[in-house]
């Protein structure tokens, strides 16, 4: 069973039949992990949904649990992630409207907790992956080659567009970026930036959860272009943008 986590934009999943909730307990969080799970409309293939800012969309990207929430997936066993993200185009290729499955990642967040290997770890089960000494895991390739293929393909398949590889920046957020920012970020060779591809995509390496990300441009990044970013932009290009990542998840699931 593969999991979604659901980005801005994406708290709900139409196409799948989500019939079932799971509350799942974690050492991260005194309260349950609720994980929606259920099958592809049409399909018996099943499917584990996770809206990242929760079901409501109030957990803004610095306060997201994500510890609790890959370690609630590691418990579900879902086989892979594939995690949904609104982003800010950078680099040319990357404006508003365009679907992006990254390749690599610069972390510019601080301040979260970001790794299960912090050297405190209770009341976890399975002590084979996880031991109280230094960890250090490789992240050459930060997503997960095979899903990353996966949504290639499904992409294909459906005749959507996509660009096939991209470095994803995380910044810390809520605010948006200043221009100047911005300029660093493409000298650092960043072409997409976002608030919630980190931690997340390196704790479901520790956690052995193959993992792969689609993003979808939703404006320019500060300065880029002249035009103000304005939330009301942002929603118009999402709604624009999100049946094709939908189409393009759909199918994954489905191949
Ligand atoms: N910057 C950071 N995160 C974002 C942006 C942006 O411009 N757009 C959507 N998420």
């Amino acid at each position: 069973m593969l999991a979604i986590i659901g980005g801005s934009g994406m708290d709900q999943l139409p196409g799948l039949k989500l019939d079932q909730q799971r509350a799942v307990q974690t050492p991260y969080a005194a309260e349950p992990v609720v994980v929606q799970a259920g099958t592809l409309e049409g399909a018996s293939q099943d499917v584990a949904f996770l809206p990242r800012h929760g079901a409501d969309h109030a957990v803004p990207p610095h306060r997201i649990n994500y510890r609790a929430n890959i370690f609630a997936l590691h418990k579900l066993a879902v086989s892979g992630v594939l995690a949904v993200n609104a982003v800010g185009g950078l680099s040319p290729t990357m404006g508003p409207g365009v679907i992006a499955i990254p390749d690599q990642i610069i972390d510019y967040t601080w301040g979260r907790e970001h790794t299960f290997f912090d050297g405190s770890i209770s009341g976890i089960e399975s002590p084979d992956q996880f031991s109280d000494t230094v960890a250090h895991i490789d992240f050459t390739e930060p997503y997960d080659a095979d899903l990353r293929q996966l949504l290639i393909d499904a992409a294909v398949e459906q005749g959507v567009v996509i660009q096939t590889h991209g470095t994803y920046a995380a910044t810390q957020g809520p605010r948006l970026e200043t221009p100047a920012e911005v300029r660093r970020l493409l000298r650092d060779g960043s072409d997409l930036v976002g608030m919630t591809g980190m931690p997340e995509a390196a704790l479901a390496r520790e956690i052995g959860l193959p993992y792969a990300c689609v993003a979808l441009s939703v404006n320019w990044a500060a300065g880029i272009s002249d035009e103000l970013i304005t939330m009301d932009s942002i929603r118009q290009v999402l709604e624009q943008g999100m049946g094709s990542v939908r189409q393009i998840l759909q199918a994954a699931i489905r191949l």
